[in-house]
């Protein structure tokens, strides 16, 4: 990709598996890009770490003091599935990083999850379908969206799907194992690489920069909704695994999502469906 004639700075908040890929991919277009987390010797070359703890106001800060970032990406994730770590991560460390931004930024991208749908028939959902989640998870993921959005700034939420890709690779373990999931109930699940984490928010980072107004949530997910037995159907097929067992995975609904958002805005994915996304994992991690 072309080197920026302008620098951005771009201040990746929780720069973990997405946040190193984003960010080793604007700094090579010429981006100073900023990752902030705890453990920032996890970094790789070409991110500039800050070391903090986002549920930390006073020292998060004293470590912002002074910084302008023109585009500011919150992708922490919870250290555990609990309600207090979402509250603290999703929630409290966004407020918290909300209130120690120097100066207002360009953008805020939010990074969302398709957690926050509670549709469980298989029916299609987009962005504009109705959010009334059940689970802890999806309501404080809804409370963090609205948090976002209510920032003095241009912001966007961003709802990934499942992620896998380079040392993602449960449900492949589980298949290795000869363990496949049962045609009923059928259950539909939803699946974006890492890799296209990254390029969906480089896509709206570098449209931002470029002046174009976007959407407020996009929902990013490959092009292929698949049945957890599809998938692993496929996964036995490709490793020669004989099936020993089926066992239903834990149920995050049924339902099919909608690209159809992020694809009109000009994205093209490098791993359309879990098919090449996998066989390119099995090329790297056999
Ligand atoms: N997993 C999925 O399938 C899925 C699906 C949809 C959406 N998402 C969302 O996608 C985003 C990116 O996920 P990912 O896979 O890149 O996660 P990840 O690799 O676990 O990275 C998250 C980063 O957040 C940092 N972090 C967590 N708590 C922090 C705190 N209190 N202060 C500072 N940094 C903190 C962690 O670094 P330190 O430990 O060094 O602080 C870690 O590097 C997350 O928002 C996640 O919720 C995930």
């Amino acid at each position: 990709m072309p080197l920026n004639t302008q620098q951005h700075t771009i201040l990746i908040a929780g720069c973990g598996d997405v946040g190193s890929t984003l960010g080793q991919r604007l700094a090579s277009q010429g981006h100073k890009v900023i990752g902030l987390r705890r453990n920032i010797n996890q970094l790789p070359q070409g991110i500039q770490g800050i070391s903090v703890d986002l549920t930390q106001i006073d020292d998060l800060q004293a470590k912002l003091q002074g910084i302008h970032c023109d585009i500011v990406v919150y992708a922490a994730a919870s250290p555990n599935f609990s309600p207090e770590g979402y509250q603290q991560t999703y929630v409290d460390g966004l407020n918290n990083l909300l209130r120690s931004l120097s100066t207002p930024p360009k953008h805020l991208l939010f990074v969302s999850s398709s957690g926050v749908y509670h549709q469980d028939d298989d029916s299609l959902v987009n962005e504009n379908s109705p959010c009334l989640p059940r689970s802890f998870s999806g309501k404080i993921m809804c409370d963090a969206e609205k948090t976002a959005l209510a920032a003095p700034y241009p912001t966007t939420v961003v709802r990934f799907t499942g992620i896998y890709g380079p040392g993602r690779n449960h449900l492949l373990k589980r298949v290795k194992r000869g363990d496949v999931a049962p045609a009923t109930p059928r259950q539909f699940t939803n699946r974006i690489h890492r890799d296209d984490c990254a390029g969906v928010l480089a896509h709206l980072i570098t449209k931002a920069l470029g002046g174009e107004k976007l959407e407020t949530i996009y929902l990013a997910t490959d092009n292929t909704p698949a049945t957890m037995y599809d998938v692993t159907h496929w996964m036995a097929q490709q490793l020669g695994i004989k099936v020993l067992s089926e066992s239903a995975t834990r149920r995050a609904g049924s339902k099919r999502c909608s690209n159809q958002r992020i694809k009109e805005s000009g994205y093209v994915f490098q791993y359309p469906s879990y098919k090449e996304g996998y066989a390119a994992l099995l090329k790297t991690d056999p």
